[in-house]
């Protein structure tokens, strides 16, 4: 039967241009790159597409506290996010930005058809507005004392100390914090998405298979509130695409942000001509589509953006799939504790493979948040790479290479037991699918036990002393070496580098899944080198205090 390759297209949220990636960012991209590793190891044409966000007040005020055009401090971090992204062994097609010609073109199309469809409305709202600053000010620019029980500097929506919840106007003595002054209500007009437009719409999408269970439950809370109109606006000055007809209001960051995975998908296809628009965000796409994001950002991946796309005549997502949030030794990041852990800080301290095994462990297809513990880090890594894994092929290839001229016999001792092996592929590829790493590796180190434990019942360390053994020592390494190498290839999503070592140690061609049908077997092999080194918690020490000082 002619198997048709899968045409699939994958994202991870983008992050804002205004900072660096913490490990919270690189948990998200190594759960989508394991994902999308094993679909290309499983044949699918699959695209792994990404950028940073470059919109918005944030990035804007930060700009003019450097000096610098916000458009530079938007290409900074762009650059920056890519290499650290690149760091930890994710492998995207296209890191791009949305302060591009690309995404102005699409919003501006996206944008003319809504409004040709009435799903727009315009009208006068009253908003804070600081009066030195001349700007409107966005609710976590305000603050001031808590209503209830008056303690100072709290955020317009909620107060840090007592709990209480209110909105901006309800604080006392409000100051802008950007100068200090104390806003004011202004009014102007604002452009409107028309969200109850897609009501019925989005009600059956949202429990069509596109989403988690417990996403959609969480969703039913929102359709009980009932959809809001979504403003779409935002007043100058501000940062962020023009909308058109009109001097001094811009398109609000959040809809051009999603719209930035098309925008990127764009700027990867104008480089690559195979890959064509209209295959993949037309209406009758048969493309799969998926979008990895944050809890934070349900509401807009789940209800703005299928709408958005779908009044638009564009296609919508196959899938979203959302993660919680990371705590790391227990803790939410925060510096003084030394757990907000930036990307480049882990870099320099520890190998990114690590962090990408242990977070392997962790997941699974919910949306809890998940802790990374350091100690238990250190321990799974010693334990599960250096002590199970890695070990089998110690264990083995120094036969192999010294005593049968580095080359594996013609036949495995126990060929059942590789076909065993093998059958289990079958179910790790499925948990694969459903995003359950930690099931993935649970099984795969239950098959490296099994492999160590027969090592040990064989003990070739005793049967190569007896020169009637030599045959069957080497066919014994040979299935210890074959064992290793199914291993590498179910853990080569999420070690990708460790994999390639072990293709180099083993001179074979990049490892596919369907490889593990066939056993190496009459094959030279090199000398082997050690592949993971055991983690010592100096390390992990080091790395905590230098993330204090970062
Ligand atoms: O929450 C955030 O970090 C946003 N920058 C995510 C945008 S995702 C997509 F819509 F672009
Ligand atoms: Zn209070």
């Amino acid at each position: 039967m002619l198997h048709k390759k899968r045409k699939m297209l994958v994202t991870y949220a983008l992050p804002y241009a205004n900072g660096s990636l913490h490990l919270g960012h690189l948990a998200g991209f190594i759960q989508t790159d394991i994902w999308v590793r094993f679909q290309k190891m499983r044949d699918a044409d699959c695209l792994f597409i990404c950028g940073c966000d470059g919109h918005g007040t944030p990035i804007m005020i930060q700009a003019e506290k450097l000096g610098i055009a916000p458009e530079k401090l938007v290409e900074q971090f762009r650059a920056e996010h890519a290499e650290n992204i690149k760091g930890f062994l994710v492998e995207l097609d296209n890191y791009h930005t949305t302060h591009s010609s690309e995404n102005q073109a699409l919003v501006d199309m996206i944008f003319k058809r809504h409004v040709e469809k009435d799903n727009i409305s315009k009208r006068i709202i009253k908003q804070a507005y600081d009066p030195e600053k001349e700007m409107f000010l966005p609710d976590r620019y305000v603050k001031g004392e808590c209503p209830r029980c008056g303690a100072q500097d709290q955020y317009g929506d909620n107060c840090e100390s007592c709990g209480a919840t209110y909105t901006p106007t309800e604080l006392k003595n409000p100051y802008s914090t950007l100068s200090g002054a104390k806003p004011i209500e202004k009014e102007s007009e604002h452009y409107f998405f028309k969200l109850q437009n897609f009501k019925t719409q989005l009600h059956e999408w949202t429990r069509n298979g596109h989403l988690q269970a417990q996403v959609t439950k969480k969703l039913d809370e929102w359709f009980t509130v009932g959809l809001q109109d979504w403003d779409i606006s935002r007043d100058a000055p501000y940062f962020g695409f023009k909308i058109p007809g009109e001097e001094n209001k811009y398109f609000y960051c959040w809809l051009d942000a999603p719209v930035g995975y098309i925008a990127s998908f764009q700027n990867f296809a104008e480089r690559h001509p195979d890959y064509k628009f209209s295959h993949y965000w037309e209406n009758d796409s048969k493309t799969e589509l998926y979008h990895f994001i944050g809890k934070d950002i349900l509401y807009f991946h789940t209800l703005f953006w299928p709408a958005v796309l779908s009044g638009a005549d564009l296609r919508t997502p196959t899938a979203i799939f959302c993660h919680g949030f990371l705590t790391i030794d227990g803790f939410k990041m925060s510096k003084s504790r030394g757990t907000y852990i930036k990307a480049q800080t882990y870099l320099e301290h520890l190998q990114p493979e690590y962090f990408r095994y242990y977070l392997a462990t962790k997941f699974n297809d919910q949306i809890e948040d998940m802790d990374i513990n350091f100690d238990d880090f250190t321990q799974r890594v010693n334990s599960d790479l250096v002590g199970k894994f890695v070990n089998i092929a110690s264990r083995c290839a120094s036969f192999i290479n010294k005593n049968f001229d580095g080359k594996l016999a013609k036949k495995m001792s126990k060929p059942e037991l590789y076909e065993t092996f093998v059958k289990e592929g079958d179910s790790i590829a499925l948990k694969y699918e459903a995003r359950d790493f930690n099931q993935v590796t649970r099984q795969i180190m239950a098959l490296a036990d099994r492999a160590n434990q027969y090592i040990d019942e064989c003990k070739p360390w005793a049967m190569i002393k007896n020169p009637e053994l030599q045959q069957e020592t080497q066919a014994v390494c040979t299935l210890g070496i074959n064992l290793f190498r199914l291993l590498a290839i179910y853990l080569k999503p999420v070690l990708p580098a460790i994999a390639q070592k072990v293709e180099a140690f083993l001179i074979v061609s990049p490892l596919k899944w369907s490889d593990k049908n066939k056993p190496l077997l009459n094959h030279s092999i090199q000398l082997f080198q050690p592949l993971a080194q055991r983690l010592e918690k100096t390390q992990i020490d080091a790395m905590k205090h230098a993330a204090q000082d970062a």
